[in-house]
């Protein structure tokens, strides 16, 4: 990816949408009573299944899960209740040796009875997926078609478990569920920062967690080339820097996610993003000498008129084949850089001998005969949507990420479809965002004829505008082109991401993309999403995410007192969205390990801000308490954050640390009725719009104002806002 060309569209930056309930708590008086929160909350079952009741009860779980076969269970189907096991011994709070656990007589283990079926199909795109689940008195029975459903129906059972003032608890269901999409996937950047194997299988058990099934991870790019070659070894020795996988690293991770159901498809980028591989074959490339430097290493490209470069794809594609064997392979084939083709004499001959008369051309050209290489070599290709311009066989699979109207073009040639835009975690969105986003919607992502303006002003490449423009609006998919759509994937590209970052920056957002995956399309109500999503978001990290320990981990090494003031200032500020981070990392230099990277996209705290805001607004004083004791706490950390912040990494966030001092203390006085701000308060609510409307641009003009400091936003600001104005 290229963040100085904007990717895709934020539709309307509703920043905070609503979120969980907080608990009712004791009021000072004067103040209404708080009204009593509903004693039991549906459970927080994320993706939603296409059937579920909730009959009211629950079995008490402190003496845990007891597992039974219909039929004797596969080695990898022992394993899965192995983990089932211990998840739900983390959730439960059974976190002690069972030598050392106290039992209580009076309640038994739950029974989960097993029974399921065999699949042909399994790891395949055709794997049987259903299952139906059953928790009333007797305990579980889960009914599966194969494997797949009974990781499905173990992943929804550790959801229902809950607790209540007598202990752990497991509420009563009836469940019948499938998927409404095969593809459900997120991929991985691993080149531009190099991500450890044990990352990558935390982020394949929270996968499981979430009912992902595909891992596409991105191991080719201008920064790095992160796969051990036999055939090909000068690939790591000169473009990896040391860090890459070994192969055998490669088998244990494809083993472990396939233990887990979730395919690894592996991309290999070509004939774009191609500069790790140049630097081992210089003589590929299509401009000479190969250029190193940082700028260029988004655009180094191969040579498509030689035929070494198409050896050279046959052999890595050969050997990779071999080590990932997924039926699928990403062969990349996004944003070639027209100049460098049409900057080089010798290509721009070939091209006139030959009859191409554009790049476009020469790409489609060399597109088919990668997909050649590929079919040779019993693989299916996989490409973002730039190949979809080649004469290709129409098995090849598009990977939509420009915007949602190649979702059309592409079905319409009958090519299956991966819907990538709209789903890019490195935009750094909230997740609520993402949810709507319909994977059958040509009209959801990329930008509108203003934007497009606006940018071509600014100088952007007409080709690359016009392909993110999504109008006008193409005619709605057919139900046989809807057939076509494999499903979708979220990615994350790492320019700015570390292997410590990479859990917080996937998760919990992720989790609310894989129920736009795997949900019916009607599910889309945002604030029981958000309400379900915080829940979610703890059990992850209950059973071994290591995003918010991590953040903390960021914090504490930063500050040079207590950590709790940095993590209260991230509860309420956001990075810049839409790849102004990374605008701001370019002009400042950070080495993302800052307060910018430890703030999330989507602070759980600000969300639940937002949502009593809306109570409020709605006519439900109730909430007052629970308003005023945020505020409290938000308005009150300056004091706090000031000293322990003199230092490089949260220093330029002492500005953003007084700006929400100030718009905290304004909520505080609306509450009060004091509902007029002092023009120094008026100027800093006004930066913080402008920074909050600039940065969801994705046109990228930042409407003239300087990135703020940091690259920090007060996301609470419009909700305060919301308070002021009543
Ligand atoms: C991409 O984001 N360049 C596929």
């Amino acid at each position: 990816m290229k963040f100085s060309t904007a990717r895709a569209a934020l539709v309307g930056s509703s920043l905070l949408a609503a979120t969980m309930a907080l608990s009712a708590c004791a009021t000072p008086s004067g103040e209404q009573p708080a009204a009593p929160e509903p004693v039991a909350p549906a459970p927080a079952l994320m993706p939603l299944p296409s059937s579920v009741a909730f009959p009211g009860g629950a079995l008490p779980l402190s003496e845990g899960f007891v597992v039974s076969w219909s039929h004797p269970p596969s080695a990898m189907l022992q394993a899965a209740a192995g983990r089932f096991l211990r998840r739900a011994d983390a959730l439960a709070g059974r976190v002690m040796p069972a030598a050392d656990r106290p039992v209580d007589p009076k309640v038994a283990p739950v029974p989960v009875r097993i029974e399921a079926g065999q699949d042909a199909g399994w790891l395949t795109t055709r794997a049987k997926e259903d299952y139906r689940l059953v928790v009333g008195p007797d305990g579980a029975t889960l009914t599966a078609d194969g494997p797949d459903g009974v990781m499905h129906g173990l992943a929804t059972l550790v959801q229902l478990i809950g607790r209540d003032e007598n202990g752990p608890k497991v509420d009563f269901a009836t469940i019948a569920d499938h998927p409404r999409f095969a593809w459900r996937g997120i991929m991985i950047d691993t080149s531009r920062h190099f991500v450890t194997v044990e990352t990558i299988k935390r982020q394949i058990d929270a996968m499981e967690m979430l009912k992902l099934d595909v891992l596409h991870l991105h191991l080719s790019d201008g920064t790095g080339f992160r796969v051990e070659s036999h055939v090909l070894p000068e690939l790591t020795a000169k473009g990896s820097h040391g860090q890459y996988y070994t192969q055998a690293q490669i088998r244990d991770l494809v083993a472990y996610a396939a233990d887990r159901g979730i395919r690894i498809v592996p991309e290999f980028d070509v004939p774009g993003h191609a500069l790790a591989l140049l630097l081992a074959h210089p003589e590929l490339a299509a401009q000479s000498p190969v250029n190193p430097e940082p700028k260029n290493k988004n655009t180094a490209a191969l040579d498509p008129t030689l035929p070494a470069t198409l050896r050279l794809v046959r052999r890595l594609y050969g050997e990779m084949g071999r080590l990932f064997p997924d039926a699928y392979f990403h062969s990349g084939g996004d944003e070639v850089d027209p100049d460098e083709w049409m900057k080089n004499p010798k290509i721009v001959a070939w091209m006139k001998d030959h009859g191409y008369a554009t790049p476009q051309a020469l790409q489609a050209a060399f597109t088919a005969q990668v997909q050649k290489v590929l079919a040779s070599q019993g693989k299916i290709m996989v490409g973002w949507d730039e190949v979809s311009e080649a004469a290709i066989p129409s098995d090849v699979v598009v990977d939509v990420w420009r915007g949602s109207k190649f979702i059309g073009s592409a079905t319409e040639a009958h090519h299956p479809v991966i819907v990538s835009a709209g789903y890019y975690l490195d935009l750094l969105q909230p997740a609520g965002q993402h949810y709507l986003v319909d994977p059958y919607d040509l009209t959801a992502n990329g930008i509108t004829r203003e934007q497009a303006d606006k940018m071509l002003k600014k100088g952007s490449r007409p080709d690359l505008v016009a392909a993110f423009l999504k109008e006008p609006a193409p005619p709605p998919l057919t139900e046989e082109q809807k057939s076509f759509v494999l499903g979708g994937e979220a990615p994350l590209w790492a320019e700015l991401v570390t292997d410590e970052m990479l859990d917080a920056r996937i998760w919990p957002r992720a989790a609310a993309i894989a129920e736009r995956f795997w949900s019916p399309a009607e599910v889309r109500d945002v604030d029981d999403m958000y309400r379900r999503l915080a829940v979610v978001n703890s059990e992850l990290q209950i059973t071994g995410l290591q995003g918010e320990a991590n953040r903390w981990r960021m914090a504490a090494r930063l500050s040079t007192g207590t950590v709790d003031p940095v993590m209260v200032l991230a509860s309420a500020t956001v990075p810049l969205r839409n790849y102004n981070m990374n605008r701001y990392v370019g002009r400042h230099g950070h080495r993302l390990d800052e307060i910018g990277e430890i703030a999330s996209p989507d602070p759980v705290q600000a969300q639940r801000f937002s949502t009593l805001v809306a109570r409020y607004v709605a006519g439900d004083h109730s909430v007052v308490p629970a308003l005023r004791r945020q505020l409290v706490t938000w308005r009150d950390n300056d004091a706090a954050f000031a000293p322990v912040a003199q230092v490089r990494g949260l220093s330029d966030a002492l500005v953003t640390s007084r700006h929400l001092a100030v718009i905290a203390a304004a909520g505080l006085k609306a509450l009060d009725g004091g509902r007029t701000l002092s023009a120094p308060e008026k100027a800093i609510f006004d930066q913080e719009d402008a920074a909050i409307n600039g940065s969801a641009d994705v046109s990228g003009s930042f409407a003239g104002v300087n990135l703020p400091p940091a690259g920090l936003m007060v996301a609470i600001e419009p909700a305060v806002r919301k308070l002021l104005a009543l």
